[in-house]
């Protein structure tokens, strides 16, 4: 795991689009994994003007997103679908039949599921992940319990994940209580994964994703066992990392980093 320290949630956010970007300029049929939430509106922000201004190309780039609301439609507004058009695929060239997301109102969740799983193995399984962190260490929606080896399926959501989601719902009891989500083992079966955190209601939960121990407690520290993971933090998510020094020394010595530098 390579961790990278930036300043600032802004510069933080620019290296993993950054990195992002230069996947899809490597492998323009690049298949992407993508995550949702505050952090990554961000994230797409910056892909939206980088595909304005520096002609960044998403016409072959295939997308699977993390996981959907169980019970929303794709045009309810407080749905992943709803989110990931407004977001980036409306500010891109996107071909969206190449833009794959989980469908909560399926009526068998489970076949659901598992047409997910096999389209992601049809498409030749992610290159790069993109992954945020819920407070509770959540990847996706992959609740504190959640089998290190799971697949997509249906979770029901924690009381701290409902409250810190509901603040997207006008009415909080609105919020739904289950999510179909890909699986721990989905995950780590992409090629790459990148997770950025920001923010001091951050610290504690990166502290122990990136030093803690392994555990099904908090699904993001399964992040560990991954061959190719970069996790990205600014000042305050990064406040508790116990080898930050060392993490530093990486960024600002190895060539890997220089362009960032
Ligand atoms: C939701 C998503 C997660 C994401 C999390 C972080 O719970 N299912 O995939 O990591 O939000 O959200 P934020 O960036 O708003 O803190």
């Amino acid at each position: 795991m390579q961790v990278i320290i930036r300043p600032t949630e802004e510069e933080s956010t620019r290296i993993v689009a950054t990195l992002v970007a230069n996947a899809i300029r490597a492998n323009p049929d690049v298949v992407l994994g993508l995550a949702t939430g505050l952090t990554m509106e961000r994230v797409y922000a910056l892909l939206v003007r980088m595909h304005r201004e520096e002609s960044l190309d998403f016409s072959l780039v295939r997308t699977f997103n993390l996981d959907e609301y169980v019970g929303l439609t794709a045009e309810d507004g407080r749905s992943y679908h709803a989110y990931m058009t407004k977001h980036l695929f409306s500010g891109i060239n996107i071909d969206r039949r190449n833009t794959h997301l989980l469908d909560g109102m399926a009526k068998d969740l489970e076949a659901e599921c598992r047409r997910y799983e096999d389209l992601i193995r049809h498409c030749g399984g992610i290159d790069l992940q993109l992954l945020g962190i819920g407070r509770d260490g959540h990847i996706g929606f992959n609740e504190p319990g959640s089998a290190l080896y799971s697949r997509t399926r249906d979770k029901s959501l924690t009381p701290m994940t409902r409250r810190d989601n509901a603040k997207h719902f006008v009415d909080p009891s609105q919020m739904p209580h289950r999510a179909l989500t890909m699986g721990v083992g989905t995950i780590l079966d992409s090629r790459k994964l990148l997770l950025l955190a920001t923010g001091e209601s951050k610290a504690a939960v990166i502290a122990k994703a990136v030093e803690g121990p392994i555990t099904s407690r908090m699904t993001a520290t399964a992040i560990q066992l991954h061959q190719h993971c970069v996790v990205v933090a600014d000042e305050a998510a990064s406040s508790r990392l116990e080898e930050q020094d060392y993490y530093r020394w990486i960024f600002d010595n190895e060539p890997e980093w220089a362009e960032f530098r």
